[in-house]
């Protein structure tokens, strides 16, 4: 026996998920006294606490049996309707032959669409760099990442046109975030969704469209979802509530052809069974008495200020970075000039208590050098925004100095 315990064999589908450097970087940020630009949280002001409280009072004093009673695996079926309808209404999503899921947050959409679509040693052609939470959910189904560059129009429609030419594995699916892609920001063009989706078509393969962030819009209306144009079922939907009412409460959705959510909800009923009964029901009735989006209205009105703050204070303390300014979101990407290290500049900033993600996170290889960097803008007050944006700067200009 090993000196530090068990030598345990670990199943090599959680093994090639092991703790990397970035992940060692990212602990400063339990420090309390570490300004944090790593996060993908909402803002505390995005949570309707008080119509939280009023609804869960009354749903325990009428409803307990029910609420706290098991559900089924598609989920509670009133909130099924209303996300439906919602979705109908604002982007013009679902079709008769569509069928929608409840799932425990997007991620678990996204997770339950590998289990279901994805054979181990399978391809999954993805943004490069892309959502991590994703990536190691592919990752953990024995996928492998076939990533491809995001432009400024987004995803590389050409570079995926050639993976699907040449034809070498299966490919499982298209996985997109194209509208405020994280980490970059960026919103593919609707000429790209188009072509994308004839590629999907011609060489017969799905898209799994993750659209967490498509309402948090400060500026223009972004292009509509690739799914809204798809009219053959080929594109799951991935879609969140955690962004634009709670994360905690891990209420999210797929939407996409019967066949596939049927799949879905077998996949679900083995990974736990339904999602939380008593904050679906909790959100049911919130969208049934409030006004879900006026209160989006309002945390994008905030949320545009802090990215407009955060905008202004790189210009002033960012010398030598680029800097790009998404529609909407949670964040905004710095790259380096070419040759410089994402990495390096994170951990200059991580000594001098100022978190932010370095790009090579995001990437399908993360031992590959970006030099990209994300910064988080709901999370921090104008305060620390003000004093981290400046401390970075530090750590820009001594980076460029080597
Ligand atoms: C691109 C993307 N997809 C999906 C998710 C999953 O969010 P949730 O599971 O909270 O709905 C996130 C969360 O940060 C994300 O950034």
């Amino acid at each position: 026996m090993e000196k530090n315990g068990i030598p345990y064999q670990f199943a090599d589908r959680i093994g090639s998920l092991a703790p990397s450097a970035i992940r060692e970087i990212l602990k400063v940020t339990q420090d309390p006294t570490v300004i944090s630009f790593a996060a993908g949280n909402p803002a505390a002001f995005a949570f309707p606490v008080e119509q939280i409280r009023e609804i869960s009072a009354k749903l325990l004093e009428t409803s307990a049996e029910q609420a706290l009673q098991y559900g089924v695996s598609e989920g509670y079926g009133p909130l099924r309707e209303q996300t439906k309808e919602r979705i109908k209404r604002k982007f013009g999503l679902g079709t008769e032959k569509d069928e929608l899921i409840i799932t425990s947050g997007g991620q678990q959409a996204l997770e339950l669409t590998a289990k279901v679509l994805g054979n181990e040693g399978d391809a999954v052609i993805c943004e490069n760099p892309s959502f991590v939470g994703a990536l190691n959910a592919f990752r953990s189904y024995g996928l492998k990442l076939l990533g491809v560059p995001v432009e400024e129009d987004g995803m590389d429609v050409s570079a995926v046109e050639k993976i699907l030419a040449e034809g070498r594995r299966r490919i499982a699916f298209i996985y997109t975030i194209p509208t405020y892609q994280n980490p970059t920001g960026r919103t593919m063009s609707l000429a790209k969704r188009k072509r994308l989706l004839e590629l999907a078509e011609k060489y017969d393969v799905v898209i799994l469209e993750d659209s967490p962030y498509v309402e948090l819009s400060y500026d223009e209306t972004p292009p509509p979802p690739i799914k809204a144009l798809d009219t053959d079922g080929r594109v799951v939907y991935a879609g969140s509530y955690s962004k634009v009412f709670s994360p905690g409460i891990r209420v999210g959705f797929a939407l996409a052809a019967k066949p596939v959510i049927s799949k879905l909800v077998v996949a679900k009923q083995v990974s736990d069974v339904h999602t939380n009964l008593f904050f679906s029901m909790v959100l049911s009735q919130y969208l049934e008495k409030y006004d879900l989006d006026g209160h989006i209205a309002f945390v994008c009105r905030e949320y545009k200020k802090k990215r407009d703050f955060m905008l202004s204070r790189a210009e002033k303390y960012l010398a030598g970075v680029s800097v790009s300014k998404p529609g909407g979101g949670l964040f905004l990407w710095g790259e380096l000039p070419e040759g410089f290290d994402g990495f390096e500049l994170c951990r200059i900033a991580s000594e001098k208590k100022v978190a932010a993600v370095p790009g090579s996170a995001f990437l399908t290889d993360e031992t590959k050098i970006s030099n990209g960097f994300r910064l988080n803008f709901s999370l921090p007050t104008e305060e620390q925004i003000e004093k981290g944006m400046a401390i970075l700067g530090q750590a820009v200009e001594t980076l460029l100095r080597k």
